[in-house]
């Protein structure tokens, strides 16, 4: 008896995100609702950028999906937070590195009274593999002026210590990092150098990043897509190139805004988000 073919595999039209938020809603001490029905998305192997005003919620985005919350007294309270198909936002922060998410603090955040090779020895603590030696090794080729600084990471300048940052999430060997303005506090020719090297390990390791900036400009260039937020809410988003060339986006994030910043919201041609999907 002759069967018919087995039908092709189906294959689902975009691979599914490695990331997804949906919809959540976080509360800090029980009270002070700061996100109010966030959704983002991150494809594997992506860089994804997460652009807004001070206090629009994104180092709170980043707290969420890392866990962090909870050492703030903050909570997810509604919607939720899907990591590789399972649900995290449950779970407490230690377990959540260990399923490969690091985040890299706003402000850098390295221990000043250690040295350079003890804090990256430190990003290594959930591990119990024998190739910690040869990650460190992996972390200077990226950074090679942290490996000639053998005193207290408290001395180290803000660019290295911010490159120290990043080299303490890479000893986690994570598969998402969130990283929280990178570009915080640095020269134009550091802040270049940084993002270089967040563009090189996107490629050379295949790390998924999730860029919350200030810097829209510097974002733009290396995301392939971003999400603006306004008041605890995604108010825009689209692939990079369209981010970069929309009207109010230069506006306000480009350097066309000049002294008088008017809400996001209340541009006339501000245009209700569209999912991307
Ligand atoms: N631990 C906390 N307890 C109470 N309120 C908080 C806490 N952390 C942040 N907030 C409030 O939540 C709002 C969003 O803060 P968040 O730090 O997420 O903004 P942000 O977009 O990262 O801003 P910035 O660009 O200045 O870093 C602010 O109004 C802030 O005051
Ligand atoms: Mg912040």
């Amino acid at each position: 008896m002759s069967q018919a073919a087995p039908a092709a595999a189906a294959l689902p039209e975009t691979a599914p995100p490695l990331l997804s938020v949906e919809n959540i809603e976080v509360v800090y001490n029980d009270v002070i609702l700061v996100l109010r029905g966030l959704s983002l998305t991150v494809p594997k192997g992506a860089i994804v950028a997460l652009l807004g005003a001070n206090g629009a919620g994104k180092s709170t985005t980043l707290k969420a999906i890392s866990g962090l919350l909870r050492t703030e007294d903050g909570a997810v309270t509604r919607g939720g937070i899907t990591y590789d198909g399972q649900p995290i936002h449950h779970l407490d922060p230690g377990a959540i590195v260990r399923r490969g998410i690091f985040q890299v603090m706003e402000g850098r955040r390295i221990v000043a009274d250690m040295t350079c090779l003890e804090n990256l020895r430190l990003g290594a603590h959930t591990r119990r593999d024998r190739e910690i030696g040869d990650d460190i090794d992996r972390v200077y080729g990226y950074f090679p002026r942290l490996r000639e600084r053998t005193g207290l990471a408290g001395y180290l300048s803000g660019g290295e210590q911010q490159m120290l940052a990043i080299g303490r999430a890479l000893m986690a060997r994570p598969k998402l990092i969130l990283m929280d303005e990178p570009s915080m506090g640095l020269s134009p020719l550091l802040v270049k150098e940084v993002f270089g090297i967040i563009r090189q390990l996107n490629a050379e390791l295949g790390l998924t990043i999730l860029l919350v900036e200030q810097n829209a400009r510097m974002a733009l260039s290396c995301a392939s897509y971003g999400y603006i937020m306004e008041n605890g809410k995604v108010v825009l988003d689209g692939t990079a190139e369209a981010l970069a060339a929309n009207e109010d986006v230069k506006e306000f994030y480009l350097g066309g805004a000049g002294e008088q910043r008017r809400s996001f919201k209340n541009l006339k041609s501000f245009k209700r988000r569209k999912r991307w999907l």
